[in-house]
């Protein structure tokens, strides 16, 4: 295994999730919001978030990648999979692994904006401010992490890593 250290436990993750799911249901109550997952990195993070929601809401999916598989984004953003569901005048919120550079989500926010919600809001696992090149931020953040490469809980290197229960940094 080329993990370096455990930076979030699973049980840390959770307790976070819970809280955000508090927060998630304080502001959308009565309002059917949503929730966008990001695929693939957010699956985690989107299911055990969304078991945290009790009111109604709706689920739909988002595929974005930025070209080039190592440990550096190339900037340039590609859709891989578009929304199925009419976001005209509905209360949308995208769920997202991390933001990092924040070229990503810049992207898929504005696509998503053109499609002409009554809101649309951010909430991501993490955040990685110190790397940020576009400007963006979360209206929702698990954790504020510091500038190292992480996997595990949906985040991969070179699709690898998804599957571990925990967010751990890789050795360089
Ligand atoms: P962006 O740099 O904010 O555009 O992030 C784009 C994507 O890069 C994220 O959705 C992740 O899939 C991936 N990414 C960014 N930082 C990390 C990391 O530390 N580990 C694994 N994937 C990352």
């Amino acid at each position: 295994m080329e993990i370096e250290r455990i930076l979030l436990r699973q049980e840390q993750l959770q307790t976070r999730i819970r809280e955000l799911g508090a927060v998630l249901s304080a502001d959308y109550a009565g309002k059917t919001p949503i929730f966008i997952g990001v695929l693939k990195g957010a699956v985690h993070f989107f299911t055990d978030l969304m078991l945290h929601y009790p009111h109604p809401c709706q689920y739909d999916f988002i595929g974005a990648s930025s070209y080039g598989d190592g440990t550096q984004t190339s900037g340039q953003v590609r859709l891989t999979k578009d929304v199925m569901t009419d976001l005209r005048d509905r209360h949308v919120v995208i769920v997202e692994d991390i933001l990092d550079t924040g070229l990503t989500l810049r992207f898929v926010t504005d696509w998503l904006r053109s499609k002409h919600p009554a809101s649309l809001k951010l909430c991501v696992l993490l955040d990685k401010p110190e790397r940020r090149r576009a400007d963006i931020s979360a209206d929702y953040i698990g954790f504020t992490i510091p500038n190292e490469f992480v996997v595990g809980y949906g985040l991969d290197y070179q699709e690898l890593y998804r599957n571990l229960p925990y967010i751990g940094v890789l050795k360089p």
